[in-house]
């Protein structure tokens, strides 16, 4: 019988949800406040979260509890290598910071043991990326003149329509105890995500040099 676990996902998460949507560093790259080169800084600490993230799926990926949710199509990781690749070109950027944050975040996902806390973080990543993520590069390209070849991260094309898909992710959560997984371990690992996704966005305001911030 599948349960409603998606709905009791997304409400135990709504809370330290909103709080983390409204970060100032995420605030202000969204209103235009900041340059090409805060963006480039964001997509920096996510290289090293996606690549931590998409190492742990693919040992995964044949667990009963999580393979349902492996799914290629999402990874981001090839596509922000090359995203960086050109706006350092253009930035004329060489590497930016990785804040302490981001590290503790990738030491987190290399030390996974169980497919349920993967299954939290993947969750909590891709889902979001296909729901306000898409907000983000839309915004990049408008206030930063940011173009398309530096913004694959937010194409999600292979995967058709984001709603559908959406569902389809959902209803597969209210699978997951049937597929024998734990549903109050993904609750703990989710609100832990939301948690170290809100401290990257804390810390990287420190690498924006004064004369860019508002
Ligand atoms: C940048 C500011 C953000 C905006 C404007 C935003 C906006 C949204 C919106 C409108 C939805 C609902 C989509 C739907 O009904 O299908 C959503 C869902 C979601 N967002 Fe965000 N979000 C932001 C940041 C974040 C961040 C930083 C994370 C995680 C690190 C995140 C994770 C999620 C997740 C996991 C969902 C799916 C919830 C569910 O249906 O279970 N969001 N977001």
């Amino acid at each position: 019988m599948p349960s409603d676990f998606s709905r009791r996902l997304r409400e135990t998460t709504a809370t330290i949800h909103t709080d983390v949507e409204n970060r100032g560093f995420i605030i202000d790259l969204m209103e235009g406040r900041l340059d090409a080169r805060a963006y480039a800084l964001l997509l920096t600490q996510y290289e090293v979260i996606y690549d931590q993230l998409e190492r742990r799926s693919s040992e995964f990926r044949d667990d009963p509890v999580f393979a349902p949710f492996a799914d290629a199509r999402l990874d981001r990781h090839a596509r922000i290598v090359d995203d960086l690749e050109h706006l350092q070109a253009v930035l004329e950027t060489p590497g930016l910071p990785v804040a302490e944050a981001t590290r503790r975040y990738a030491q987190r996902l290399s030390e996974l043991r169980t497919p349920e806390e993967l299954l939290a973080h993947h969750y909590t990543r891709y889902l979001g990326d296909l729901s306000g993520g898409l907000a983000i590069g839309a915004l990049m390209a408008k206030h930063y003149r940011i173009g398309p070849e530096a913004l694959t991260m937010w194409d999600f094309a292979d995967i058709g329509k984001t709603k559908p898909y959406k569902d389809a992710y959902r209803s597969k959560l209210d699978q997951v105890a049937a597929s024998g997984g734990d549903e109050d371990l993904i609750l703990a690992e989710a609100l832990t995500a939301f948690e170290l996704n809100g401290q990257v966005l804390n810390e990287i305001v420190d690498f924006i040099p004064s004369s860019s911030a508002a």
